[in-house]
């Protein structure tokens, strides 16, 4: 029988636990923390994202401000409005939501944001330093994951780990967490040219999948007993849902379920966990801007 990493329950305990340690400082006389969110254009996933995000400030008790821009923003206008985050005493951090509109490079926005309130992980100061086992802003979805094994006592060392995909904000950062001391796992990362990907995922102990395509991790290529983290989120129509859509996995759950010790539900599993680890990210910052240990 599977056990769910429930990641919505873990993710209420993880909030109260921020929301009173907010309360705590605002007792002793502190400013509420600051998260700040930059949004271009009108893309439908980025304003639930953006949304989901200040709620989710809210109730911990943070300050959350929305900068929006319209579409035709240009590359120039917006490296000024970083420059003024990055300026600003009373934001403690803030994220840029991706993806930006085609004729803005992002690496060039990403690049510009002060490391110290790259909340989402994404300069290559935090890339480096968390490489180099440095204190560091971890990315929030690698974070979050790093977060359910831990909470759940999931035991990783000397574990085979396989990971599928090797984007920046996922599966590259969390082979390197997983692989360092303290989570001790044996990683191996896979992606679209990997060669005989079923042979190696059945011999994961713990399977992480993040590779955005809706199911594409089935039975066949999952070993009895293993830890399924499935980190897709992708709508499909459904007409029997009020909404007119549900949203399934990069993981085949009907059929992969059954095989698991442990397995992330879609939804439900490793989405509220990166919200969480972006609250804790922010915290650090705060903490950080107003020396407070
Ligand atoms: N777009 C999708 N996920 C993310 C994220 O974690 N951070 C930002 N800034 N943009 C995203």
């Amino acid at each position: 029988m599977f056990e769910l990493l429930d990641g919505k329950t873990l993710s209420i305990q993880i909030k109260n636990e921020i929301a009173t340690e907010v309360r705590n400082l605002m007792a002793d006389g502190y400013r509420t923390p600051h998260l700040a969110a930059v949004i271009v254009g009108n893309d439908g996933a980025s304003q639930t994202y953006v949304a989901n995000k200040e709620k989710s400030s809210h109730e911990v008790g943070f300050t959350s401000s929305v900068y929006r821009y319209p579409e035709s923003t240009s590359e120039k206008d917006l490296l000024e409005a970083i420059e003024f985050l990055n300026n600003d005493p009373e934001i403690d951090g803030f994220i840029v939501q991706l993806p930006l509109p085609k004729h803005i490079n992002e690496q060039h926005i990403i690049d510009a944001i002060s490391p110290d309130k790259d909340v989402d992980g994404f300069t290559a100061i935090n890339v480096g330093r968390m490489v180099l086992g440095e204190d560091a802003f971890v990315p929030a979805t690698p974070m979050g994951i790093c977060t359910l094994l831990k909470r759940y006592g999931i035991e990783t060392c000397g574990k085979h780990c396989v990971v599928i995909g090797r984007s920046n904000i996922v599966g590259t950062p969390v082979a390197n967490l997983l692989s360092r001391k303290g989570f001790d796992c044996t990683v191996t990362l896979c992606h679209s040219r990997t060669k005989n990907l079923a042979e190696l995922t059945r011999s994961a102990d713990i399977l992480i999948v993040a590779i955005g395509k809706p199911e594409f991790v089935t039975a066949e290529m999952v070993k009895e007993g293993a830890v399924v983290i499935d980190v897709g989120i992708h709508r499909i129509p459904d007409e029997s849902r009020k909404s007119g859509y549900r949203i399934i996995g990069d993981v085949k759950h009907d059929e992969v379920d059954k095989l698991c010790s442990w397995v992330t539900p879609v939804p439900g599993g490793v989405g509220p966990l990166t919200i969480i680890s972006l609250l804790e990210n922010t915290m650090k910052a705060y903490k950080k801007n107003l020396n407070i240990k």
